[in-house]
C-alpha cells in the first residue's frame, strides 16, 4: 500500500457483518497498482446505526461508500440523488460524497454486462433465461432489459418471479418446472439464485436440454466454479463465472473516488480468486426443489 499523506483519499464499504467483504482486497489491488495516495476500509456498521455512520463519514471527508447486505435499501432514505438505474433496482451499492450531497448508484447491472462481455459474450444474441427473484436478479434483469434483451424470470417461487417480472416492462415469467424443457429457446442461462453458494444446495437445474449456443453465467462466486458452471463447462458450453461481475461493478465506484479508470485483468482476478475456494470443499445435498 502506498504512504498517506494528509491529503489521502479514503473510501470504503459499510455491512453488518462486513468482514467476508473482498472489496477492500480489489480496491487496495487498484490503489497500490496506480500508486495512488488512498485507502479503502471495511466498517463494520451496526443496525440502527447506518444514518450515523454514513453521515459521519461523508462529513469526515470520505469520497464515498460500497453499500453491503444488509443496508442497500435502508440507505435510499440517506441519499439527495439517486441514478434512475438504482432506483429501478430497488437498491443503492455505492455512494459518492460530492459538495454536501450524497449520490446513490448501483453498479451490479454494470459489472454483469461488463463480465458478460469480457468472456466474448453478447447480452444481445438472443433471449435470457433468469433463475432467481432476489435483488441480484433485479439488476440482472434490469441491465438486460435495458439492452433491449429478451427475458424470462424463473424462480423456485413463482409469485416472487411474477411480482420481479411485472416491475420490468417487457420481461416475461416461467414456472420453474417447465424451464428446463424450454431452456433450447434460449441463448443466455443466468443463475442470479443463491443456490450453489457456499453452505447452500446446489442448484438443481438440468441442462439437457441446452442447444450448444446457450452461453451459462453465474452470479454466485463463492465457490468460484459453481456445479452450474462445471456441468456446463462439460457440455462444452461457454461459462460466465460471477467473480467477475463483483470485479467489473466495483470499477465505477473506485473512478469517481480516486479519479483513475482500473482495469479488471488477469493479475487482478488471481489476486482475489487466491481469497475464494475454487470448489465447494463440502458438497450439500442437490435441492430437491
Ligand atoms: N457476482 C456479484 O457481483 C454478485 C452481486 C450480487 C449478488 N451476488 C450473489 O447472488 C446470489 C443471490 O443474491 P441475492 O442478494 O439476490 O439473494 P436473495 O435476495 O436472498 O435471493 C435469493 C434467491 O435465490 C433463490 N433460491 C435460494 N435457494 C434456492 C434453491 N435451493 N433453489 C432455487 N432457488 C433458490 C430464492 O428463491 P425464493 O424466492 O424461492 O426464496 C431467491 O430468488 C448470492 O450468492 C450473492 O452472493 C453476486
Amino acid at each position: 500500500m502506498p504512504i498517506l499523506s494528509a491529503k489521502a483519499r479514503v473510501a470504503g464499504v459499510v455491512g453488518w457483518p462486513v468482514a467476508h467483504s473482498r472489496s477492500p482486497l480489489l480496491h487496495n489491488f487498484w490503489l497500490t497498482r496506480h500508486g495512488i495516495d488512498g485507502a479503502y476500509l471495511a466498517f463494520p456498521v451496526e443496525p440502527g446505526k447506518l444514518a450515523l455512520a454514513v453521515d459521519g463519514l461523508a462529513a469526515a471527508g470520505l469520497r464515498g461508500l460500497n453499500v453491503t447486505i444488509p443496508y442497500k435499501e435502508e440507505v435510499f432514505g440517506l441519499c439527495n440523488e439517486i441514478t434512475d438505474f438504482a432506483r429501478r433496482v430497488g437498491a443503492v451499492n455505492t455512494l459518492r460524497f460530492e459538495h454536501g450531497k450524497i449520490l446513490g448508484d448501483n453498479t451490479d447491472g454494470f459489472g454483469f454486462i461488463a463480465n458478460l462481455r469480457s468472456f466474448g459474450v453478447d447480452p444481445t444474441m438472443g433471449p435470457a433465461m433468469v433463475l432467481g427473484a432476489g435483488g441480484a436478479a433485479r439488476a440482472v434483469v434490469a441491465a438486460l432489459r435495458d439492452e433491449g434483451v429478451s427475458v424470462t424470470v424463473v424462480n423456485r417461487t413463482y409469485a416472487r418471479a411474477e411480482a420481479l417480472a411485472a416491475e420490468f416492462p417487457g420481461a416475461k415469467v416461467a414456472p420453474w418446472d417447465q424451464a428446463t424443457e424450454a431452456l433450447a429457446d434460449y441463448a443466455l442461462l443466468v443463475n442470479t439464485s443463491s443456490a450453489g453458494m457456499h453452505g447452500q444446495p446446489p442448484l438443481a437445474f438440468s441442462l439437457n436440454r441446452a442447444t450448444p449456443m446457450l452461453a451459462v453465467a453465474d452470479v454466485v462466486y463463492v465457490p468460484r466454479e459453481t456445479l452450474l458452471l462445471r456441468e456446463a463447462v462439460a457440455k462444452g458450453l461457454r461459462v460466465v463465472p460471477g467473480l467477475g461481475m463483483l470485479l467489473h461493478q466495483a470499477r465505477r465506484g473506485f473512478a469517481s473516488w480516486f479519479g483513475v479508470e482500473p482495469s479488471v485483468d488477469q493479475e487482478l482476478i488471481d489476486y482475489v480468486a487466491g481469497d475464494i475456494p475454487r470448489f465447494e470443499d463440502k458438497p450439500i445435498e442437490r435441492s430437491s426443489s
